[in-house]
């Protein structure tokens, strides 16, 4: 018999129903909310979203009904950028930035990305495993129901295999749904520090082919910035990972204004990530190569710095923005999307409506999911989320505070705050 389950009295059910394309401009702003509304939900996908009366006159025998009891229902989170396969942890570093030291010095000394990378290495995979399934549960608990997963703190090709390996476990062994990126270019490993182009060569010829082989990921990502990867490299790499099928996505001018954005756009990379240094003419290249830009406040704030990227000028220039977290160890240690809504709002300027639309459905177009996630349409998979709130804007407002009530994975209770019933 199919599984079916209706959701009931929600105050809002928050549909963002739409056009068949990532949103822009005013389009931000419209959610396409139902007042009193509900869903039914069939084997895993949404048959019907309308008014509860609706939803009720849908009912069967052998539907369950849950009375969400005037709350607010929105889809998943679609986290589209975030690191969550490492060991370890960089609370010294963190201390030490406290103290003034800064991330770019850490790294320098051979911190940084570097002390992951050691920690990663050391870790078998099974630890890697364990680790991210805890923050697997943080993200469901934040209300996000899918995430991109980057590698790259193994920076060698078994220590990648392992960590792409382990995402593709817990991808199956948890209610998350991960999509996997190959960032073997996240930083030059010191064995290579001397003769960088054969480290160049090592991810072309060994690492691109055997990822794509093993089908281990859907994207691979280059972190281009002054003292890691230049764009010339950047553009080398990016290459040979489009010729391997992979689609792709950039780490640009996030510390300095280093092209990556300008790189993004003439590769037709689907993302440029973080652009806190971008300036017009970046702006304008992401606009002229249809790129959709990944804005990652949580690294900014985290950081300690006050340069946030320039979310409005992005928004006028008709440009399908994404918030994401960067979940990492290093520059954003948090998994949480209404933090980074919090932050969008206060520190971007950007509505609640504009930063929920860039956190779901935009962000499942950027990961080429934006007819199967990131709304809640009939067809769609029946990932959504019930929170704790009258009002969807009590999101962005209220920070700090868990308002995920009970949150759905392809229709099944994923995480509940009351005891399941
Ligand atoms: O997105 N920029 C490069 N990568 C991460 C930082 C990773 C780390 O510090 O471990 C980022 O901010
Ligand atoms: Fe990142």
């Amino acid at each position: 018999m199919q599984q079916s389950l209706a959701i009931i009295n929600c105050s809002q059910v928050v549909t963002l129903a739409g056009p068949t394309r990532p949103r822009i401009g005013p389009e931000l702003r419209e959610l396409s909310i139902i007042a009193n509304g509900g869903l039914l939900v069939r084997d895993g996908k949404i048959e019907h979203v309308g008014t509860t009366g609706e939803i009720e006159s849908l009912v069967d025998s052998g539907c369950k009904v849950a009375d969400a009891g005037g709350r607010v229902v929105l889809p998943g989170f679609v986290d589209a950028h975030t690191h969550p396969v490492f060991a370890g942890t960089r609370m010294d570093e963190f201390e030490e930035r406290a103290g003034g030291t800064t991330y770019q010095e850490i790294a320098a000394r051979g911190g940084g990305i570097q002390s992951t990378v050691r920690a990663t290495r050391a870790a078998t995979i099974d630890q890697l495993v364990a680790a991210a399934k805890r923050y697997a549960q943080w993200f469901l608990r934040g209300g996000t129901t899918t995430i991109e997963a980057k590698s790259g703190y193994g920076l060698s090709l078994e220590d990648e295999l392992k960590i792409l390996r382990a995402i593709k476990r817990v991808d199956k062994e948890t209610p998350l749904r991960f999509v996997p990126t190959f960032l073997g270019a996240h930083d030059i490993p010191p064995e290579y520090r001397s003769r960088r182009n054969t480290y160049i060569s090592l991810l072309i010829d060994e690492m691109l082919p055997r990822v794509s082989q093993e089908k281990l990921a859907e994207y691979c990502d280059v972190f281009c910035e002054e003292k890691v990867f230049t764009t010339e490299e950047a553009w080398k790499i990016l290459s040979a990972a489009r010729c391997h099928g992979l689609a792709l996505r950039i780490h640009a001018d996030q510390l300095s204004l280093s092209g990556g954005a300008k790189l993004a756009a003439e590769l037709g990379a689907i993302t440029a990530d973080h652009l806190e240094h971008t300036d017009a003419e970046g702006i304008a290249a992401l606009k002229s190569g249809g790129v959709q830009p990944v804005l990652l406040p949580g690294s900014v704030y985290a950081l300690g710095s006050s340069r946030y990227p320039a979310a409005r000028q992005m928004i006028d220039a008709g440009l399908p923005i994404v918030l994401a977290t960067d979940f990492n160890p290093g520059s954003s240690p948090t998994p949480s999307m209404p933090m980074i809504l919090s932050l969008a709002a206060t520190h971007m300027k950007m509505s609640a409506a504009e930063a929920i639309t860039a956190t779901t459905i935009n962000a499942a177009y950027s990961l080429n999911r934006g007819t199967q996630l990131g709304a809640l349409e009939p067809g769609k998979i029946a990932d959504f989320v019930i929170y704790d709130c009258d009002d969807y804007r009590e999101l962005a407002y209220f920070f700090g505070v868990e308002h995920a009530w009970q949150v759905y994975s392809s229709g099944e209770l994923a995480f509940s705050r009351t005891p399941k019933s």
